[in-house]
């Protein structure tokens, strides 16, 4: 069972399971978050595999300082003027990538644009000491309601992971308003603990609202990881010229012709394929073979995810439309 300990006492124990690529849960002013080092694969795949959530999508990084968000993203001047204006508090822009930002690609799934918060108490002292930005989804098992309080948090996760730290009950206790620069305009994507019409009030204009069908539910267009290479899944055999990305211990037969070789995980582990798929999926695209041979990776746990992000990468590339 997690340790629970007060905000008070547990900021040495809370850096030393983030140093080391585990998970915390941490108050914030929203709700409870389920925070792990955003630069950090592993520590960012602990994270979906603790929330069961069945899908890779994308999180928020959560950042101490202004310095610390310009590192990380291009700030147009609206976005600017909301994070002046409104942090550290329930806001979340979503602004486009800062090239080479050390952000995991597991944390903004594949995106290049990245959702940006600075949240009140006790997180913001923590990323300020460790000096890294922390990914945070709400602190709740996929599909269960998110926490606002330690208690709420123990219960549902108490047994996946090690320390959950007591704020007491969570001022806002509504996620972050998520808002979107969109050109010259913002759009609001998710309701949340700051009124839109607070928000419009402070940028002196309306927020474009609705939409294009995927903005909602980024990574959820079917060809969205798609490389440029074409991908066979359940590569069982290697063909002359194709790369392959691999997983586990036994190899497709003819490996050795492969024109590149990746392994996810070697040891069949399926936190650490996770923190890997992306980069790799890269790299082995970069190789210039017109194929990449993907190994079977079970679906159980995080390859549930994993298989789905392999299904859209080798998905038809004229697909612009949502899939369920
Ligand atoms: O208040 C909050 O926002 C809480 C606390 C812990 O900070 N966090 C939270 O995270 O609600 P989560 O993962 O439950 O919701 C994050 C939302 C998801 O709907 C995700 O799709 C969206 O943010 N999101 C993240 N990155 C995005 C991006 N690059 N573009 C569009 N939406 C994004
Ligand atoms: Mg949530």
């Amino acid at each position: 069972m997690a340790e629970i300990l007060s905000s008070g006492e547990a900021l040495e124990r809370a850096l030393a399971l983030l140093r080391a690529g585990d998970v915390v849960a941490i108050p914030t002013e929203t709700v409870y978050g389920l925070a792990g080092d955003a630069t950090n694969g592993i520590g960012v795949a602990r994270i979906f595999e603790a929330k069961g959530r069945p899908r890779f999508n994308p999180l928020i990084a959560h950042v101490a300082d202004m310095a610390m968000a310009e590192r990380l993203a291009l700030f147009d001047p609206l976005s600017k003027k909301l994070a002046l204006a409104f942090w550290p508090g329930p806001l979340t822009l979503v602004l486009p990538q800062r090239p080479g930002n050390g952000i995991h690609p597991l944390v903004t799934a594949g995106l290049d644009t990245i959702a940006l918060r600075m949240p009140r108490g006790f997180g913001g002292d923590l990323i300020a000491r460790l000096g890294r930005p922390l990914a945070a989804p709400s602190a709740n098992s996929s599909g269960k309601i998110s926490a606002t309080t330690a208690q709420a948090v123990a219960a549902d996760l108490g047994a996946r992971i090690k320390l959950v730290v007591d704020g007491g009950a969570t001022p806002v206790g509504l996620e972050s308003t998520i808002v979107k620069a969109e050109g010259d305009r913002l759009r609001l994507l998710r309701p949340g603990g700051i009124a839109a019409e607070e928000i419009e009030a402070a940028i002196g204009m309306e927020l474009l609202r609705g939409g294009a069908a995927g903005i909602e539910a980024p990574g959820m267009l079917a060809s969205h990881y798609a490389p440029g290479a074409a991908m066979r899944l359940n590569a069982g055999t290697v063909g002359e010229g194709e790369a392959l990305l691999g997983f586990g211990s036994q190899r497709a037969d003819g490996w050795r012709r492969a024109a590149a070789f990746l392994n996810l995980s070697e040891a069949g582990d399926l936190r650490e394929a996770a923190s890997n798929l992306f980069a790799y999926m890269q790299e082995l695209d970069r190789s210039g073979a017109r194929t990449i041979a993907v190994e079977p990776v079970p679906f159980d746990g995080l390859g549930e995810a994993i298989n789905d992000r392999l299904s859209r990468a080798a998905a038809p590339r004229d697909n612009t439309q949502p899939t369920p």
